[in-house]
């Protein structure tokens, strides 16, 4: 069974293998989280340790960079010690991720795709970002990203608004966890 996972560098090899399956994708523009990858660490494996360090330093205020970015939380969701996806909690909103980002971002790799990781990776990371301190979790997504718009309403996501080509949704991080299709239909 999946799970989310702190980044470890002991999963460089299957990250690394998902990063060039998120590359390859046709379906979808390729992750933020892929562009923001630090060079090095995708060809020297010395490297990696590195930008593992960076991604959980960004937790705490000090670890983050100063042009608008948050302290976030980023974890992997892991089957077997393979990557399948990523997912970050942003811990508090500035006005731009209010319009745009919300407090949660997630990607699932291509070849795990329909198969409810996404689903269940946004179930899990509910109580996670509960304990950081976000109570009702603002996710955003373009109108046309069916998906992920399933994603957010299985997670009981209550539409709020339009903004730009985006939906916005806010999702229970401590109630209705009983609402998650655990990959059934309803
Ligand atoms: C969006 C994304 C996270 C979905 O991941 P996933 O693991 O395939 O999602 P799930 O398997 O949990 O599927 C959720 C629902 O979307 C549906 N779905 C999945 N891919 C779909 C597609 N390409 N077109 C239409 N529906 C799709 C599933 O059938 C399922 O529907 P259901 O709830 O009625 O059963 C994944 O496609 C992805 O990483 N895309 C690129 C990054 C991205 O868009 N991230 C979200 C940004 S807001």
């Amino acid at each position: 069974m999946a799970e989310l996972l702190d980044p470890a560098a002991e999963l460089r090899v299957s990250f690394l293998e998902a990063v060039a399956e998120f590359r390859a994708d046709r379906e979808y523009p390729v992750p933020w989280f892929v562009t923001d990858i630090d060079p090095e660490a995708l060809t020297e494996a010395s490297a990696f340790p590195g930008y593992v360090a960076r991604v959980l330093g960004e937790r705490e205020l000090s670890g983050v960079r100063a042009d608008g970015f948050v302290a976030q939380t980023t974890l992997w969701w892991v089957e077997d010690a393979h990557v399948l996806g990523r997912l970050a909690i942003r811990h508090y909103l500035t006005p731009k991720l209010e319009r745009l980002g919300g407090h949660i971002g997630y990607d699932v790799r291509p070849g795990a795709r329909r198969r409810g990781h996404a689903t269940a990776m946004l179930a899990a990371a509910r109580p996670v970002a509960a304990a950081l301190g976000v109570e009702e979790a603002l996710l955003t997504c373009a109108a046309t990203n069916t998906a992920s718009r399933r994603v957010i309403e299985a997670n009981g996501g209550r539409f709020v608004d339009t903004s730009g080509d985006r939906l916005r949704y806010v999702v229970p991080t401590r109630q209705g966890m009983d609402e998650v299709r655990s990959g059934r239909s309803s």
